[in-house]
């Protein structure tokens, strides 16, 4: 079963095949599916955002589409930056210097735990829709570590293994992330839906 990814980020078209192959899902980039969609994140939500995604990816290409919507949530900063994870800042920051302005915002604050959190969300052209999601505790790091991943992988420091999301194998990060974890939840609702 061919899934059509709405997203550009490269890393996660990446990170969704590592978790969902073995299912003998493919899933492929908008270009590969033929379509290039710019969708309005207008969600307040990221159960919204992620279904404003897929959706407009699954009419675009008349292909089952899947999204993820994910974020950092902070609880000193109340939350943020949330669903705005990816625009923190302003549009013209790069993650580095988002998470240099996240480190920057957090002096001083406390506590300084934190939750990734990711929505799957899969739509199918006869209207089907198929959510999950999934969180990863953790807390935000004093200073960058790490080369792997992507994001604000560097400052999210995960306790109980004592390194950050960028100083973890994909495998390690894959097991244990928000992403994984809403791919893993998704994965059995999809499996009951295509026996239905
Ligand atoms: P989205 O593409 O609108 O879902 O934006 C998600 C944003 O949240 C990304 O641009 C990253 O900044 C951040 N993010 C989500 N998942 C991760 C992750 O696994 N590692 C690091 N940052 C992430």
């Amino acid at each position: 079963m061919k899934l059509v990814l709405a997203s550009k980020n490269k890393k996660k078209l990446v990170e969704m095949n590592d978790i969902l192959s073995h299912l003998g899902i493919e899933v492929c980039s908008e270009a590969e599916a033929g379509v290039d969609v710019e969708v309005e994140e207008t969600g307040t939500t990221f159960e919204e955002n992620s279904l404003l995604k897929a959706k407009a990816v699954m009419e675009a290409s008349g292909l089952p589409a899947i999204a993820d919507d994910s974020g950092l949530c902070v609880d000193a900063l109340g939350g943020a930056p949330g669903v705005y994870s990816a625009r923190y800042g302003g549009e013209g920051l790069d993650d580095v210097q988002r998470y240099q302005l996240l480190l920057e915002n957090m002096k001083g604050q406390m506590p300084r735990t934190a939750k990734f959190v990711s929505v799957i969300t899969c739509c199918f052209p006869n209207g089907d829709v198929i959510s999950a999601r999934g969180e990863c505790p953790g807390t935000v790091a004093f200073a960058p570590m790490g080369e792997g991943g992507f994001g604000y992988d560097p400052v999210f420091f995960v306790p109980g293994l004592k390194k950050t999301f960028a100083q973890l194998t994909a495998e390690e990060k894959n097991a244990i992330s928000h992403r994984g974890k809403a791919l893993e939840a998704f994965q059995v609702k999809l499996e009951a839906y295509l026996k239905k």
